[in-house]
């Protein structure tokens, strides 16, 4: 599985952290920024990722601001993408099984290093159900913007 991950400033240094276990998991990363403390803006890094998921060069994306909501507000404008903000492993674990979930947003000033990693191995371990949860999602999907 190859993931995108990006961050603003506000989410670097848990996107280190994740970065360094997804290698561990020996899952392919690509990080696409950003790659300093400078001020950014997140809706440029949420583009870049949500990109490389909607046109099917990555599996899945992650991205990590202060606290996430603001790359899930970005991402889920974009066409073909299901981001998922989670501050637990449950909404995690659901977010895949019921909503199938291709994009997960974390907050680094919400989520301390341990729970943000079992959060993301939950993510990541949990496959979509399909069934009736597929007809749902495809109703968000044909949802018009
Ligand atoms: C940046 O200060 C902060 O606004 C951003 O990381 C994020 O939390 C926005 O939703």
């Amino acid at each position: 599985m190859k993931i995108s991950i990006g961050s603003d400033h506000g989410g670097i240094h848990l996107k280190e952290v994740l970065k360094r276990h997804l290698s561990e998991r020996e899952i392919e990363v690509d990080d696409v920024g950003t790659y300093t403390e400078e001020s950014c803006d997140y809706p440029d890094i949420a583009i870049q990722v949500c990109r490389k998921v909607a046109d099917g060069s990555s599996e899945r994306g992650i991205l990590v601001c202060g606290t996430g909501i603001g790359m899930s507000l970005a991402a889920n404008k974009m066409k073909g993408i299901r981001a998922a903000l989670c501050g637990d492993v449950f909404s995690a674990t659901m977010s895949r099984e019921h909503n199938n979930a291709n994009v997960l947003c974390l907050g680094e000033r919400v989520l301390g290093p341990g729970l943000a990693t079992l959060i993301l191995d939950a993510w990541l371990d949990t496959e979509f159900a399909g069934g009736r949860h597929e007809r749902r999602v495809d109703k968000i999907m044909a949802i018009e913007k």
